[in-house]
């Protein structure tokens, strides 16, 4: 295998940092050690990494090949769904009764809306960058933004895939269930959008590693894949995400919003683990539960190492500090070390319980640090409201 590490090493420093992006994307490809799982993700890896599709200006249009399931005999087939379907249905709110009239201040250091440790300043000083108060109240509106752009974006791809799911499963009560989800995700996007746009006043463009996996599922054709890229890895990490922020920040509307938004996201993961449990363990072959097995632990490596926020190195320290320089602050930083540890907790149980995690996987998920997660409740056994009373508590 190709070592770029070494490689990289031999060019001269100001080289090296120009190349990194490049170098950083194919090491996300090299990585990868299916074939089948790399011939699957390649081609997103390619379109989101090196193309920066999600950023060549509107539209961006991903061809999708499932097919549509259709059903005439309208089968009541899965109870479980079903009471879902209820309880969704009963759950639905207005986004129109979240208190938009609150003033929202970025700026204003008595009610901060990102926690003040997503950064490590003195890490940054210590590499010669010293920010002064107003500075830092700047930067922190600037990591908020890019956060909740990037939710904005991840609900965008929600509310596509689950429309694409509700087409493609299988199961009826799951296309009854998944009409309430595509609701609530077109609530998400209204939402998220109105927050960044009307109290942020700033909107980032999607990160390429989100557009890879978002790419990834949509394009395709196994509706299986798309619940499990979807449902399960990306609803995982935009749980592990909203928990983070709802249990740092202080500002009332915003976690208002996202009090509302974790209670339907837990449903959704809800769904996807009924769902996929009821598929992978008595639909498919070994083999096939094989390369489902090997792309979740790809997916996760993806997610555990790359939302680096690159777009905000770019604005403010390109020429300051390099890039390996910010990989290192942001790798330590606690709020990062605090949003991993949320999301795998929240992960690594729904991947048990829909037979993903089998002895054959076991070791590999030890080596990257992440078999401790594995032990909780998965998402078929909480509700939203527990969710947030888990969070309220160790707040
Ligand atoms: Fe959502
Ligand atoms: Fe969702």
């Amino acid at each position: 295998m190709l070592d770029l590490d070494k490689l990289a090493h031999m060019l001269p420093p100001r080289v090296r940092n120009a190349l990194d992006a490049q170098i950083e994307a194919l090491g996300v490809l090299t990585e990868i050690r299916d074939p089948r799982v790399l011939a699957s993700l390649a081609p997103s890896g390619v379109r989101g990494l090196l193309l920066h599709r999600g950023k060549q200006g509107v539209p961006t249009r991903i061809r999708a090949s499932h097919y549509a399931h259709f059903d005439w005999t309208y089968p009541t087939d899965f109870p479980e769904m079903r009471m879902l379907y209820d309880r969704a249905k009963s759950g639905q709110w207005d986004s129109a009764s979240l208190p938009w009239s609150t003033d929202v201040d970025p700026m204003n250091p008595e009610i901060p809306i990102a926690p003040d440790y997503f950064l490590d300043f003195s890490a940054l000083e210590g590499m010669g960058v010293t920010l002064d108060a107003r500075e830092r109240l700047q930067l922190s509106h600037s990591i908020i933004a890019w956060m909740l752009s990037q939710f904005l974006h991840g609900e965008q791809g929600a509310l596509f895939a689950a429309a694409q799911v509700t087409e493609a499963v299988q199961f009826f009560d799951g296309k009854l269930y998944g009409a309430t989800q595509v609701m609530d995700e077109g609530r998400h996007v209204e939402v998220f959008h109105r927050y960044v746009t009307e109290k942020l006043g700033k909107l980032y463009q999607i990160n390429d590693n989100l557009f890879v996996i978002i790419d990834a599922l949509m394009s395709d054709g196994r509706w299986d894949m798309k619940f499990l890229g979807m449902q399960i890895m990306v609803e995982g990490l935009a749980l592990g995400a909203f928990g983070t922020i709802y249990r740092g920040t202080k500002e009332p509307l915003l976690r208002q919003l996202l009090k509302m938004v974790i209670q339907d996201e837990a449903r959704h993961v809800h769904y996807g683990v009924l769902a996929l449990r009821e598929h992978i363990t008595k639909s498919l072959s070994e083999k096939e539960r094989c390369e489902r097995e090997d792309w979740a632990f790809e997916v996760a490596l993806l997610m555990r190492n790359r939302f680096l926020m690159y777009e905000l190195y770019e604005e403010w320290f390109e020429g300051r500090i390099t890039r390996a320089q910010w990989r290192e602050l942001v790798l330590g930083s606690p709020g990062l070390r605090e949003f991993r540890d949320v999301m795998f907790t929240r992960l690594m149980p729904n991947l048990r319980e829909i037979g993903l995690l089998s002895p054959r996987i076991v070791p590999h998920y030890e080596r990257a640090e992440l078999m401790k997660y594995s032990a909780g409740a998965a998402a078929n056994e909480l509700t939203g409201e527990q969710m947030i009373s888990d969070l309220d508590r160790v707040a």
